[in-house]
This record gives structure tokens, C-alpha cells and sequence, in this order.
């Protein structure tokens, strides 16, 4: 892509993400980028660090950019618009990666016919291994949706979806990173408990972890049938697969899912409203 000048508002975890994911992917160039931070302490360390301009203005950070990288938390993001508005044109690129929050809620609070890109990545852009899942709000053609793309595959794998799924995305991959923390924790505690120390059974779990997510990726079949390989009659992997069963592993992390995305689902209807919970 023929480097745009992007803005990213609001330099927090995924802002920084993004900003490193594309000033590594050989297309970003530097003096290009621009972002946005209320901190003046927190902007200028970023900006040494990344060598790029961080602003306390998102204004005066958006008003030259091609594309415009809304990184802001959901509960502000109108306010923050609302910022924006009178320095928008309808030739900039605008791609919201705020959980739950609609592309015609931005569109209409822009009040003109400006491209609008919705996104959903999850935490591990920081090690750009996101999973991100993207749709085109009403006025984005084909070309801004390669645009975002190439932006978000320098931080991992991109799915284009219709923006009714990007709830249940939020729920699954954009929240999912917590869930595998849970379960790192979970096995590793496991090991501690019987009998190996701290940083092996972390080392063990955490490659393990990875390990069956390779094989899942390479081999392209059900998980069933994966479960099947390490099952063998009257063995661990059976008697421990009893166990989960019976607590109702696959069930809860359903739920989980079921939760979090009803939660996206809210957070797009009340995001105006005063923020009484933080929330991704
Ligand atoms: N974290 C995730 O796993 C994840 C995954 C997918 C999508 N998202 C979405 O990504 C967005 C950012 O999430 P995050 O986890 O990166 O949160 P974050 O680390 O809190 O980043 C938001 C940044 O915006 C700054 N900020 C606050 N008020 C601002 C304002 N008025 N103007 C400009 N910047 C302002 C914050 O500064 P202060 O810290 O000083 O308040 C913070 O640095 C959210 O909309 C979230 O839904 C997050």
C-alpha cells in the first residue's frame, strides 16, 4: 500500500499495538503516523520511543490523516467524535476497533457520508498475533476495506464478516485471550500442585498450549478428532477427560462467550451513557 498518513486516537494498549504493528510491516513509514494521548507524560514517552508525533489534541491529530484509527475506549468514543467532527471530511478513512459500537452510530454522529470501517482485534496485536475480524460500514467501498486489511494483518490474521457478527466476535477472539489466560494459569497452578515448581509447570503448560493450537491449525480437523489421538483405552488423557466432563468445561466456556457477547451487544446500545464499569 502507498503509505497513507494514518492517526491513531488514543494511544493506549491496542493504539500502541497498531502503531508498532505497522510501523514493522515495511509499508508504515514514520513520518506518516501521528497519534493521540490526554497524558503529556505518557505521549512523550511513546513518542521517544516510537519516534513518531503523539499530540495531546486528537483534533489536531486527525485533521491531515488519510485514515483515522479510532483506539479510544467505547464509553468515550462519542464524546470523542464529537472532538473530531468539525475537522473530518468525507475523503478520510475511518476505522472504530470499539467494542460494540456500531459503524451507523458513527456514520450518523459524523453526520456526513464518510467511510466508516468497524474492526475487532484482540490483545495479542501486542505480539502481532491478533485475530481480527472487520466489516464496512454503509459508505466504505472494496478499497477501504483493503486498506484496513493491510493495516490489521500487521498484527495478525484478518476475517472479513457482516457487522451483525461482530458482537459474537468480540465475545469469542476479541475477548478470547483471557479465557487461554485463565487457562495458562489454571494448568499451571494444576502443575504446582502436583509437585512441579512454578516456572516448569509455566513452561510446560504455555508450550503445550501452543503445541495443540499448531496441531489444530496444520491438521485442519475437528478437535474431536484430535482428542481421539491422545485418548487411548483405560489411559490419563481418558480419566482426565472424565474430569472436565463432569465440571463442565465446554459448557462454561460457552457461557462465557454467550456473556460477553451479550455484553458487546450492550455496550453498542449504551455507550453514550455515563461509564459505570470499565469495560474492553
Ligand atoms: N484490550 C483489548 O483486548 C481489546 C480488544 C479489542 C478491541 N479493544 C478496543 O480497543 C479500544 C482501546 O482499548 P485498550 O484496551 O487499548 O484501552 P486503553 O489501553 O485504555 O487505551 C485507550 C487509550 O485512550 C486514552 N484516552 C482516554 N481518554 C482519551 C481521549 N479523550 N482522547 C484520546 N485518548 C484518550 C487512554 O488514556 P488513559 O489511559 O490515560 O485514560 C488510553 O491510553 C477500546 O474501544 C476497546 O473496546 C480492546
Amino acid at each position: 500500500m502507498v503509505a497513507k498518513k494514518i492517526a491513531v486516537i488514543g494511544a493506549g494498549n491496542m493504539g500502541t499495538a497498531l502503531l508498532r504493528g505497522i510501523l514493522a510491516s515495511g509499508w508504515g513509514e514514520k513520518a506518516k503516523l501521528v497519534a493521540s494521548h490526554p497524558k503529556q507524560e505518557k505521549a512523550s514517552t511513546l513518542a521517544k520511543e516510537l519516534d513518531i508525533k503523539i499530540l495531546g489534541d486528537n483534533a489536531a491529530a486527525a485533521k491531515d490523516a488519510d485514515i483515522v484509527i479510532l483506539a479510544v475506549k467505547p464509553q468515550i468514543l462519542g464524546s470523542v467524535l464529537d472532538e473530531l467532527t468539525p475537522v473530518l471530511r468525507k475523503d478520510q478513512l475511518l476505522i472504530s476497533i470499539a467494542a460494540g459500537f456500531p459503524t451507523s452510530r458513527i456514520e450518523s454522529a459524523v453526520g456526513m457520508n464518510v467511510p466508516v470501517i468497524r474492526a475487532m482485534p484482540n490483545v495479542a496485536a501486542i505480539v502481532k498475533a491478533s485475530a481480527t475480524a472487520l466489516c464496512a460500514g454503509k459508505h466504505a467501498t472494496t478499497q477501504h476495506v483493503a486498506e484496513a486489511r493491510k493495516i490489521f494483518e500487521s498484527i495478525g490474521l484478518v476475517v472479513e464478516l457482516a457487522e451483525y457478527q461482530l458482537d459474537a466476535v468480540t465475545g469469542l477472539s476479541g475477548t478470547g485471550p483471557m479465557y487461554i489466560f485463565q487457562v495458562i494459569e489454571g494448568l499451571s497452578d494444576a502443575g504446582v500442585r502436583v509437585g512441579l515448581s512454578r516456572d516448569v509447570a509455566s513452561a510446560l503448560t504455555i508450550q503445550t498450549l501452543m503445541g495443540a493450537a499448531k496441531m489444530a491449525e496444520h491438521l485442519k480437523v475437528h478437535p474431536a478428532v484430535l482428542k481421539d489421538l491422545v485418548t487411548s483405552p483405560g489411559g490419563t488423557a481418558i480419566a482426565a477427560l472424565h474430569s472436565l466432563e463432569r465440571n463442565q468445561l465446554r459448557a462454561t466456556l460457552m457461557d462465557a462467550v454467550e456473556v460477553a457477547t451479550a455484553r458487546s451487544k450492550e455496550l453498542g446500545q449504551a455507550h453514550d451513557a455515563k461509564p459505570t464499569t470499565t469495560a474492553r
